[in-house]
């Protein structure tokens, strides 16, 4: 396994359509274990595969409970609405209001290629929404509130707040 290279904005890759994966190979499975490793090395919540510059339908997550990867994911189903700050690895050092779905269901297919269905709440639904934006060239950055913030640390802690939940 290996740390990736995050593609920041203003590199059009991470403006692009992104292609299902038709069936596991060992570049794909190879590919899943980097983006896991990849985003706790950075401590995201969230990492999708043309954020290291793979246009393939792929996302890792983690919000705490371990991890979750969806391949080729489509949202079935939404409800609620939640507002609250939300970052990128692809944009470091920044920060926006979005509002999102307080709960989503999606469909996909995990490393095995065997179907799931995820029911996401809270900050799993916004990691979920996300990163599937992600999949098509959408950055959480043209649907903030009042724009982009900089991350600011408290001088008492090692990491701030905010970066705790970049995707
Ligand atoms: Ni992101």
């Amino acid at each position: 396994m290996a740390i990736r290279q995050v593609r920041e904005i203003g590199d059009d890759i991470l403006t692009k359509q992104c292609k299902e994966v038709p069936k596991m190979t060992l570049r794909t499975k190879i590919l899943i274990a980097d983006m896991l490793e990849t985003m706790y090395e950075y401590h995201g919540v969230g990492l999708a595969a043309p954020q290291v510059g793979v246009l393939k339908k792929i996302v890792v997550i983690d919000v705490g409970d371990g991890p979750i990867v969806l391949i080729n994911p489509e949202i079935t189903e939404t409800s609620g609405e939640q507002r609250g700050e939300e970052g990128c690895l692809s944009v470091p050092g920044k920060w926006g209001y979005v509002t999102r779905p307080d709960h989503v269901k999606v469909r996909g297919l995990d490393q095995e290629m065997n179907p799931v269905e995820i029911e996401g709440e809270g900050l799993l639904a916004r990691a979920i929404c996300h990163e599937i934006d992600h999949l098509s060239g959408e950055l959480y950055v043209d649907k903030t509130e009042d724009g982009l913030h900089d991350v600011t640390y408290d001088s008492d802690e090692e990491e701030g707040q905010a970066e705790e939940t970049e995707e």
